[in-house]
This record gives C-alpha cells, structure tokens and sequence, in this order.
C-alpha cells in the first residue's frame, strides 16, 4: 500500500496494489486512511505503552478509555470483570468510574500478579472495589471462583485483555459470556494485531490468529450477541468510527 498526501492540493491518494483512489484530505475518508496507518505506526512506537491512571501504568490506547468510559457511564454496571491485569491501571481505571458513579465493583483476572504490583494495586485508593484473581483466566477453578462473586441479578461488563491469541479468545468468550446478561457487552480487546501483522514489531501468523477471528466464530455460535460498537453520547461531526486499538471488540447480548 502507498499512501500519498498533498497538502497543497488538499488530497490523498491511496494505492493499493496498482488500484489508486484520491480522496479530499480534509474529508471523513481521509482522516480515517490517516487514522488507520496513525494506529499502525502508533502500535509498532508503543504509544499506548506510554499512559497511567491515577499512578499506575495502563496499557491502552487513550482513544479506547474514553470509548470504554462512555459506555460505563451509560450502562452502570455492577460489576465489572477484566481478564488481563499486568500493572493494573486499567482496573483502576475502571474502579474510578465505579467510585465516581458511587456504582459497580472490579474483579481483575490475571495468570501472574507480580508481587511490586499487587502491593500497589491493594495500596491504591482504589483498593477497595477492587478483587484480584491469579490464575489462567480459562482455568475452571478461576471461572468458577469469578462466578461465586457474582449475584445473578447483577449487571456485568466484561473486558478480554489477557493472552490475544484466538484460541485463547475463544475459550474466555465461551467461559464469561454467559455473566453478561441482556443490554451489556463482553469485549475482546486487541484485535489490532490483525491489522499490525506487517508492521516491524508484528507476527505474520496474527493476520489470522487474533481476538477478531475468535469473535468472529463466536457470534458464528452465539446469536444471542451482535457485534456493535456502543453509540457515541456526544458526536457533531460526521465522523462514526472508533480509532481504536479493539475494532470489531464490542459484543452486545441481545437476548
Ligand atoms: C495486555 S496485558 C493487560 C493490560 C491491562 N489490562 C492494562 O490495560 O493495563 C495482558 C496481561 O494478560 C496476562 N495473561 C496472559 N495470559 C493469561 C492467561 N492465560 N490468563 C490470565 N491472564 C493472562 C498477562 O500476564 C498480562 O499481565
């Protein structure tokens, strides 16, 4: 692909195997061919390797927590389950939402819970709505020890950030969706990676094994859920997609 942009004509041109398409720079379909290839380039910098919340380094991309915020104020969940903790600024994250809407709780699911992280995690202020879980986020005793903090009556969101493989997005698809009940989402983060399978930090073997393969065969399976990105609150422009680390991330059960 070769991307050609003119600013003194005000356009952009994009050649993608010998086929050319020009479109207006300034236009929706140029800030999302810019906005595609920012991602790329953004990924392979480790851009989303550089934020915090509240002290603690969270691995996201800014654009995506806002998005994830939007829909956490709309739903107001009870609780919230993240598989995948690493420094945990996204669970805190999501615990300073839960505290500021006086609703909801964090469960934080993770396979290794390095010791200097849990202590700054249970030394947060954020501490109390949080629970933590080691182990492997398919592992039934994990599944099961998530489960029996759950009422049955309590609206669930839940978030897949552990392993992005496809086959491990399966099974953690299959294991948490049926927390997720009428209304509410199951998301499957990463799904960049099938878009950053050619970049110099990327794996050619992630144009196929990623979350969005996973999700795919899962909706296959699932009728029960749609894959819908949640409506933006606030948008006077005619822009309408999410530049995002988690593209087709959003399943919403229907029924
Ligand atoms: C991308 S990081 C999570 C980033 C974090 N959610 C944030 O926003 O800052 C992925 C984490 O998944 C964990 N992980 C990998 N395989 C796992 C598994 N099988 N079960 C649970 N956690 C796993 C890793 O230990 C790592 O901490």
């Amino acid at each position: 692909m070769k991307v050609t942009i003119d600013t003194d004509l005000q356009n952009l041109s994009l050649d993608s195997g010998g086929s050319v398409k020009t479109v207006p720079l300034y236009s929706k379909e140029g800030f999302e061919i810019i906005s595609d290839l920012w991602v790329k380039v953004g990924w392979d910098q480790k851009y989303s390797y550089t934020f915090s919340w509240m002290g603690r380094p969270v691995i996201q991309l800014p654009e995506d927590m806002v998005r994830t915020q939007e829909l956490i104020y709309r739903l107001r969940p009870d609780v919230i389950v993240e598989t995948g903790v690493a420094h945990g600024g996204s669970l805190i994250f999501y615990a300073s939402l839960c505290k500021a809407m006086e609703q909801g709780r964090v469960i934080g699911i993770d396979v290794l819970i390095r010791e200097h992280n849990r202590r700054a995690i249970e030394a947060h202020e954020m501490a109390p709505l949080i629970t933590l879980i080691e182990g492997d986020s398919v592992g039934a005793d994990v599944i099961q020890k998530t489960r029996s903090m759950i009422r049955k009556d309590e609206k669930v969101l839940v978030i897949l950030d552990s392993c992005h493989s496809r086959e491990h997005v399966a099974k953690e698809l299959e294991a948490y969706h049926s927390l997720v009940g009428p209304g509410s989402y199951i998301v499957a983060t990463d799904g960049v990676m099938k878009d950053v399978y050619d970049v110099p930090r990327g794996n050619p073997d992630w144009k196929t094994d990623n979350p969005v393969t996973a999700v795919h065969e899962f909706l296959a399976r699932h009728k029960e859920f749609v894959q819908e990105q949640p409506t933006w609150p606030f948008n006077e422009s005619s822009l309408s997609e999410n530049i995002t680390h988690w593209p087709q991330a959003w399943l919403r059960r229907i029924s």
